[in-house]
C-alpha cells in the first residue's frame, strides 16, 4: 500500500509530466507542491526541459533555487502558462477550492490567478462533497486593527482562531499578515462567503479558490484520477 507520501509523489510527478519546455509555471507551495517543483527539477536534469518558475512562497523560491529552477517574479512575467498547487479540499464537481493550511494563500492566489491554467495535485483525503468539511478556512488580515476585523468576520458566521506559530507568537504571512483559521462548517454557498469575505474591511484575501482550478490530479492506491469542473 501506498504511503500518503508516495501518493502525493503520484499526483506532483503527473502533473510536472504537463509541462512543456519553454513554459512559466507557478510553483505552489506545501509538502504535495514541494514534489512537483522536485520533479520538475528532475525533468530539468534528465529531459533538458526548461522552464521559467514564478513562486507562491519564499519557501517555495528556496527550494526552487536550490535545484537550480530558474525563477522570475509575477512582475517580470505576469502571464503564467500552468501553474501547480496543492490544497486542503478539493470540492468534488466545481472544483472549488481551500487552501491556505500552509499559510501562502495570497501569494498563491496573485499567481494563480495570472495562469492560463491551475492544475491541482492531491491524494484522496482532500476530496470533498463541499468545502468546508474538514479545514478552516485561512482568511489573511491586515495586523493594523486586526482584532476589529476578526469581530467583522465572526459576524459573517464562524469561529476564528488567531493562527500562531511554533513559538507561539501570531504567524506572519510572507507578505507580514496575520491568518484568521475560520471555522464555518460545510459551506452551502462558498462563491457568496467569498463576495462576503473580500467586502470585509481589514480582510486581505481568503483561501476560498472559485472558479480557478481547471484540473485536479488525485493519486488513487490504484492510479491517478483526473477531475474537471
Ligand atoms: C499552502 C496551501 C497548500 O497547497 C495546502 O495547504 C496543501 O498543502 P499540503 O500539500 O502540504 O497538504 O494552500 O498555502
Amino acid at each position: 500500500m501506498a504511503t500518503q507520501d508516495e501518493l502525493k509523489q503520484a499526483a506532483a510527478r503527473a502533473a510536472a509530466h504537463k509541462v512543456q519546455s519553454g513554459m512559466v509555471v507557478g510553483l505552489g507551495t506545501g509538502s504535495t507542491a514541494a514534489f512537483a517543483v522536485s520533479a520538475l527539477a528532475e525533468r530539468m536534469q534528465t529531459e533538458g526541459l526548461k522552464l521559467i518558475g514564478v513562486p507562491t512562497s519564499v519557501r517555495t523560491a528556496e527550494q526552487a533555487r536550490s535545484l537550480g529552477i530558474p525563477l522570475a517574479t509575477l512582475e517580470e512575467q505576469p502571464h503564467l502558462d500552468m501553474a501547480i498547487d496543492g490544497a486542503d479540499e478539493i470540492e468534488i464537481g466545481s472544483l472549488n477550492l481551500i487552501k491556505g493550511a500552509g499559510g501562502a494563500l495570497l501569494r498563491e492566489k496573485l499567481v494563480e490567478a495570472s495562469a492560463a491554467e491551475l492544475i491541482i495535485i492531491a491524494d484522496a483525503s482532500k476530496k470533498v462533497t463541499q468545502l468546508g468539511t474538514r479545514f478552516a478556512l485561512p482568511v489573511e488580515v491586515v495586523r493594523f486593527g486586526w482584532k476589529a476585523t476578526f469581530a467583522r468576520v465572526e459576524a459573517l458566521g464562524c469561529t476564528p482562531v488567531l493562527r500562531l506559530d511554533e513559538k507561539g507568537d501570531p504567524y506572519l504571512t510572507d507578505e507580514q499578515h496575520y491568518i484568521l483559521d475560520c471555522q464555518f462548517g460545510p459551506m452551502a454557498d462558498p462563491a457568496k462567503l467569498a463576495d462576503q469575505l473580500k467586502g470585509t474591511v481589514g480582510v486581505v484575501e481568503h483561501g476560498l479558490f472559485i472558479g480557478m482550478a481547471k484540473e485536479a490530479i488525485i493519486a488513487l492506491q490504484d492510479g491517478i484520477e483526473t477531475l474537471v469542473p
